[in-house]
Parts: structure tokens; sequence; C-alpha cells
């Protein structure tokens, strides 16, 4: 979800502001999943990374996670949606937050519609590195390792490796998002700031991908 800081600045607003829009555009692209049939959707809103900015923007975008949750966790339940965090639960994170989390978890842990997860505090190589850890930890001896023993011990086992990866905003680069898990996703790059993309791109985007030719390494299918 890039570029929420850069729209509000090219119209003297404060970045903070570009957040707020971007909530909208969020929530319009979970919306299209739902209409769309689309069953998993994964967005990145704080990464490990993210702890460099300035104090202020941290704290805020803490707040406003939080407070999202709060306001739209009744919401996303009535979709039916079922709403999943990845990422690392490290001391950084506030108490606070978790529970807001884990409040949401529960709430909407049975819901059978799109699965909406939430990276938090996330990090490709973080997410390698834990999985490695209990690996380690759990005795596996090293010529039992295969793809699947740290495929299973990443933050979410159940979630699929992603068909298609946006990222908005003409940034041209993968930014320590799913490492391991898009391998062979199709990767998507639009100039579109995020605060902008909503409804209307994600169609584009969708139907961009079903033009794509999916091999995995194969070779093309002849029909
Ligand atoms: C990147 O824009 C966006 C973020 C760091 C956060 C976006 C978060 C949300 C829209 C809220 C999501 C919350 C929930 C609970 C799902 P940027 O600031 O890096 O933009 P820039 O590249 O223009 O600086």
């Amino acid at each position: 979800m890039d570029g929420n800081g850069r729209w509000a600045q090219t119209r003297g607003l404060p970045r903070t502001e570009g957040h707020r829009a971007g909530e909208h555009s969020l929530f319009e692209v979970v919306e299209t999943c739902d209409d769309l049939g689309v069953e998993w959707l994964t967005v990145f809103a704080f990464s490990t990374e993210n702890w460099k900015r300035p104090k202020d923007e941290v704290s805020f975008l803490i707040n406003f996670n939080e407070e999202i949750l709060i306001r739209r966790r009744d919401e996303l339940h009535e979709k039916n949606v079922r709403v999943r965090f990845v990422g690392r639960r490290d001391w950084r994170v506030p108490k606070r937050l978790i529970r807001r989390m884990d409040e949401t978890l529960e709430l909407t842990q049975d819901n059978t519609g799109l699965t909406f997860t939430i990276a938090f505090n996330y990090g490709g190589r973080a997410e390698i590195v834990d999985a490695v850890r209990k690996i380690v930890a759990d005795g596996t001896p090293a010529d039992k390792i295969t793809e699947k023993t740290i495929a299973r011990r990443l933050y979410d086992p159940e979630m699929p490796d992603p068909d298609l990866v946006i990222r908005t905003s003409g940034e041209n680069r993968i930014s320590n998002f799913l490492l391991w898990e898009l391998a062979y996703s199709e990767l998507l790059f639009t100039d579109t700031p995020w605060p902008e993309f909503g409804r209307q791109s994600f169609i584009d985007a969708i139907h961009e991908f079903q033009s794509r030719d999916r091999r995995f390494g194969g070779v093309a299918s002849t029909g």
C-alpha cells in the first residue's frame, strides 16, 4: 500500500492524511475481493523497517492500525471476512495492539469468506529466520530439511503462495515482502499511489494477471 505519504504531500497535507485516504482504498479492495470471490488478500501494513520512520509517524501508524481494528472489525465480521496477522510479535509492538489483533482474530476465526491477512511488524527475512529458529528448536536433523519443513513454519502455514503481488506508487522493489512465498508470484508494479488505487485499479490488475502466462518453471501449455 505504497505512496500514501507522497500522495498527501503533493496535496499540501500531512503524510498521516495519506494513510487515512489509504484506509478508504484498502476497504474498497477488500470489498472488491469479496465481490469477485478472491479468497486470500494480504496487505503490508507495517514492516520491520518502518520503525526507522520519525517517532511521530510510527506512533500514528500504530494507533491508526489499532483504531482501524476497533472501528472496522464488526463490519469485517458481518462480511464473513476472516482476519489474520503475520509478523513478529516482539517487544516493539504495544501489548494493546496485540490484544486488538487477538480479539479480531478470535471474532472472525470461523468466517468462511475472504481471508484478509494483515502483515504487521513483518519482514520476509525475519519470517525465514523465525522459521529456521523453530526448525532448530524442534531438533530437525539437517538431512530431513526440505522446502516443506520451512513452509510449515512460516507465520501462517495455511496461507497459499500469492498468485499476484501488487506494489503501488512507482516503486519497483519487493522491499522484504513475503520473500519465501512469492517465488512464482506474478508481480505488478503501478505508478498509481495507494490512496487512488481502489476498486477499479484492482479490477484492472486482475485483468492484467489473467493475461499472464504462468509456467512455474515448466513450458507454456499448448491448450
Ligand atoms: C505506505 O505508504 C503505507 C504504510 C506504511 C501504511 C499503510 C497502512 C494502512 C493504510 C492501514 C492498514 C491498517 C490495517 C489495520 C489493515 P508510505 O508512507 O510509505 O508512502 P510514501 O512511499 O509515499 O512515503
